[in-house]
């Protein structure tokens, strides 16, 4: 029984949950701070929060390689069925389904979700995980949203947050979200993969521990947390 979390930069994470493995919004080959490439990475699943390319890169060569189900939202789905690929599980905000290794509900974002070619890529999302009796939120690119006190009320073991500002929430919201998401744990990304979005990220992990009852979970690229 365990859940081993990845970080490979920017949004971009591998979850091991008893050895079936999720990607979440992979983003290797054109990532300027990842250190591995699309091409040795591991899937069972992959989950994407939205359609933009930082977050969809990779999806399409893993997904062909790997076999894995494609989860997101219906038009992402459908899109990458367009593609020719058509393995997916197609959700929407606010639904949950059991799948084989846990629980995913789709949860809001407010963000863009525009595919590469300029598709409709629906409204973005954010993952709400229930895996092993734990409860994972993986936000997506978000602005802060007061409705992440309804989220924050299954009891968050872990919170993925965007804190680069510019595109998302920034340091100073991302403080304001763990005000309604009260998890035990929150992992920061989506910052310093280019100077826009630039973040001191231990100055603002000092202030989640002066700040808040949540300890900040300061992930190196390829580093691993367990949950
Ligand atoms: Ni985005
Ligand atoms: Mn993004």
């Amino acid at each position: 029984m365990s859940i081993n979390i990845t970080w490979h930069g920017h949004s971009t994470y591998s979850l091991d949950i008893n050895g079936t493995k999720l990607v979440v919004d992979p983003f290797f080959d054109g990532n300027p701070v990842a250190k591995r490439k699309a091409d040795s990475v591991a899937a069972d699943y992959v989950l994407l929060t939205h359609g933009h390319g930082d977050h969809i890169a990779d999806a399409l060569p893993i997904a062909r390689r790997t076999g894995a189900t494609i989860i997101s939202n219906f038009e992402i789905v459908n899109w990458f069925g367009s593609k020719g690929y058509d393995k997916g599980h197609g959700q929407h905000i606010g639904g949950g389904f059991q799948h084989p290794f846990g629980h995913v509900k789709m949860t809001i974002a407010f963000h863009g979700s525009a595919l590469p070619d300029g598709s409709n890529g629906g409204n973005p999302g954010g993952f709400l995980l229930t895996v092993e009796g734990k409860k994972i939120y993986i936000a997506g690119d978000t602005a802060l949203y007061s409705d992440m006190a309804l989220v924050g009320r299954a009891g968050l073991d872990v919170a993925i947050l965007p804190v680069g500002d510019n595109y998302t929430m920034g340091p100073d919201d991302a403080l304001l979200a763990l005000d309604y998401l009260k998890p035990k744990v929150v992992i920061p990304c989506h910052y310093n993969t280019w100077p826009v979005i630039a973040v001191d990220i231990e100055a603002w992990a000092q202030r989640v521990r002066q700040e808040t009852d949540c300890h900040p979970e300061i992930m190196a690229v390829e580093g691993s947390f367990a949950v």
